[in-house]
């Protein structure tokens, strides 16, 4: 007889956690398979934080500090930003056709950051994910962890000018 291991709850109801699940589960949720829980995580939040890195550990039965050495060994990917402020813009298939690319533009012109960026007072940082799980809401732009979906690069910026003078 074989033993289930059980598998951590996901951290909340937030979709993106199941896409992340299900690239590990794809991968019978093996040690070897971590480097693409990271880029499952990086892909649907864009960026990692200690709580992916938790439920990663967790769901592959690895001691946290060795996915935290992967992470931070690889360039490729991104921890959590240093920015008051994480403005998400998802650049998958259903987004970039309606129009992703004019927002990471956009806030480049307003803000001077591109994705992977944060301005020079540590206001906002920009990152860019390839599917948030929100493709009904394209172009889906993830804001301080709540989605928001089909504003256009003015409004956009009118929403995070908003947010950062709070
Ligand atoms: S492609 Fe942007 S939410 Fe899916």
């Amino acid at each position: 007889m074989t033993l289930q291991r059980t598998r951590p709850d996901l951290p909340s109801n937030d979709k993106r956690w199941k896409l992340v699940n299900a690239a590990m589960r794809r991968n019978g949720y093996a040690g070897h398979a971590l480097i693409e829980a990271l880029h499952a995580v990086q892909d649907a939040f864009g960026f990692l934080d200690e709580e992916a890195m938790t439920f990663v550990a967790d769901s592959l039965d690895l001691p946290l500090s060795k996915v935290y050495g992967v992470a931070t060994f690889y360039h490729l990917f991104m921890l959590k930003p240093q920015g008051r402020h994480a403005c998400v813009v998802c650049t998958g298939t259903a987004c970039y056709i309606k129009g992703a690319s004019a927002l990471i533009e956009g806030v480049q012109e307003r803000f001077g950051v591109a994705p992977g960026e944060t301005t020079a007072d540590k206001s906002l940082s920009v990152l860019s994910a390839r599917c948030v799980g929100a493709c009904g809401l394209a172009p889906a732009v993830v804001l301080d962890g709540n989605v928001i979906g089909r504003l256009g690069p003015a409004q956009l910026c009118e929403r995070l000018e908003q947010e950062i003078a709070e």
